[in-house]
């Protein structure tokens, strides 16, 4: 009767299409910025702690969740708790697929930077412009007449190649792309980060980079900035690792899995700091000014900063270009597919919709909900959605997964099924991470974040 579930064709595909889900733009765009805000290397403490402490332990849950119940995040969910935990699973992939509108429109950036990389066509003003040039920002937040047209025509490409590979499944089409995607964004990684590093200055960016600065940890807004950004980078509390984890086949590892998953998503973004700040240093050196200003200029680091650098590098501008945009469409591409297959998932379990309708619906109603991020006033919403939904979309459903999973369900079924499949086994720790430690952290952040919005 049912149909048989898709599922991976080797542990490759599924653990490379994870780490290409959770490897995006926020490793790069966002970490570097939260590094560079929150005191340089103060920040990797407070992120290796979120790290270990909660989005290990999520990970795994997510991935326990999936694989048990063979369901997208609503199944999953509702088959977890009963029909009135359903809901948890919809607000996850909707969340996400929020996400995905104004993500795919950062996609579409990168892709007209790429293009405008062979003639380094920023100029001297880059600041001017992005926002003015790329963007078209207007001075109204309500401007949603105008279009920034080479955005939105970048964006509808973004779309049609999430459509293409979540068209054609979870093997020809998101196993063959990331086995693809993986290994290109890791070896643009490396090109970046020799670049950086072989150029005069960069020693100071990177020594800025690595230095602890104690003093800053007494600050609670970067513990919540560390585990705010730890659950986005994961993609976690968007239902994404649970779909991905219910196309595995019965026998399949899921505790080392979500090790490997995790670790290498963190070691990704700490190796792009090395060319993020060795370029920032040397750019601090070719202008002869402190590092600390170099970096504190814009906000806009990726198109800002970072195209500012590129011009003074003192060799292979063009090529160097290349590799950064590209990368971040590498990075960003493999993490809206893995949305767009969570949310088109769900569809397929509730509906028994058909593959092809499924992904053809939640690509339209994605692509439809872009367009506003497209428009001259795109900026200013973009940021808006950006924090309120990571803390009511991500960390709220977090948040209610662990009190679903660990609270009102039994946690031991699950560990004895992480347990039964997988080479690590999970112990104590992991109770304790996923009933308590997890939850309390969660529950502070949303009500510090409350409390922060309303005064
Ligand atoms: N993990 C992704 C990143 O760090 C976040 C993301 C995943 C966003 C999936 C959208 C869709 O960039
Ligand atoms: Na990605």
């Amino acid at each position: 009767m049912a149909m048989e579930r898709e599922n991976w064709a080797t542990r490759a595909g599924f653990v490379l299409a994870a780490i290409g889900s959770a490897i995006g733009l926020g490793n790069i765009w966002r970490f570097g910025y939260l590094v560079y805000k929150n005191g340089g290397g103060a920040f990797l403490i407070p992120y290796f702690v979120a790290l270990f402490v909660a989005g290990i332990s999520l990970m795994i849950l997510e991935f326990a969740i999936g694989h048990r119940f063979r369901g997208s995040a609503p199944a999953s969910m509702r088959k977890l708790g009963g029909r009135g935990f359903e809901w948890i699973g919809w607000w996850a992939v909707t969340g996400g697929l929020i996400i995905t509108m104004y993500y795919t429109v950062v996609i579409g950036w990168a892709i007209v930077y790429f293009t405008k990389s062979l003639t380094l066509a920023w100029g001297e003003d880059t600041g001017g412009y992005f926002f003015g040039t790329v963007l078209q920002l207007s001075d109204n937040p309500w401007d949603f007449g105008g279009f920034a047209t080479e955005v939105l025509i970048a964006t509808i490409i973004v779309w049609a190649l999430n459509w293409l590979v979540d068209f054609r499944g979870i093997r020809k089409g998101i196993e063959k792309a990331n086995l693809l995607l993986m290994p290109l964004l890791w070896l643009l990684a490396v090109i970046l980060v020799i670049r950086a590093v072989t150029l005069p200055g960069a020693m100071e960016g990177i020594e800025w980079y690595l230095k602890p600065d104690f003093s800053k940890l007494g600050d609670y807004n970067i513990w919540l900035a560390a585990f705010g950004q730890i659950f986005f980078t994961l993609s976690l509390g968007m239902g994404i690792m649970i779909a991905y984890a219910s196309y595995l086949p019965e026998k399949s590892d899921i505790a080392n899995n979500a090790f490997i998953v995790s670790l290498a998503n963190c070691a990704f973004s700490f190796l792009v700091g090395f060319a993020v700040f060795g370029t920032l240093g040397y750019m601090a050196y070719a202008t002869q000014s402190d590092i600390s200003d170099v970096v504190a200029q814009s906000v806009g680091l990726a198109f800002v900063v970072f195209p500012k650098a590129l011009n003074m590098l003192p060799a292979l501008k063009v090529f160097t270009a290349a590799v950064f945009f590209l990368a971040l469409v590498v990075a960003g591409l493999s993490s809206s597919i893995s949305l767009v297959e969570a949310v088109s998932s769900a569809l397929m379990d509730k509906f028994g919709m058909e593959r092809r309708k499924a992904v053809n619906i939640v690509v339209l109603v994605g692509f439809l909900g872009s367009i506003v991020y497209t428009t001259k006033a795109g900026l200013y919403w973009l940021d808006v959605v950006d924090h309120f939904i990571n803390y009511y979309g991500l960390v709220l459903v977090g948040l209610l997964e662990v009190i679903a999973a660990a609270w009102l369900f039994d946690l031991t079924v699950l560990k004895n099924h992480i347990n039964s499949v997988s080479e690590i086994k999970v112990g104590m720790w992991w109770d304790l991470a996923v009933k308590f430690a997890t939850p309390l952290i969660l529950a502070v952040l949303l009500i510090l974040d409350i409390r922060g919005n309303l005064t």
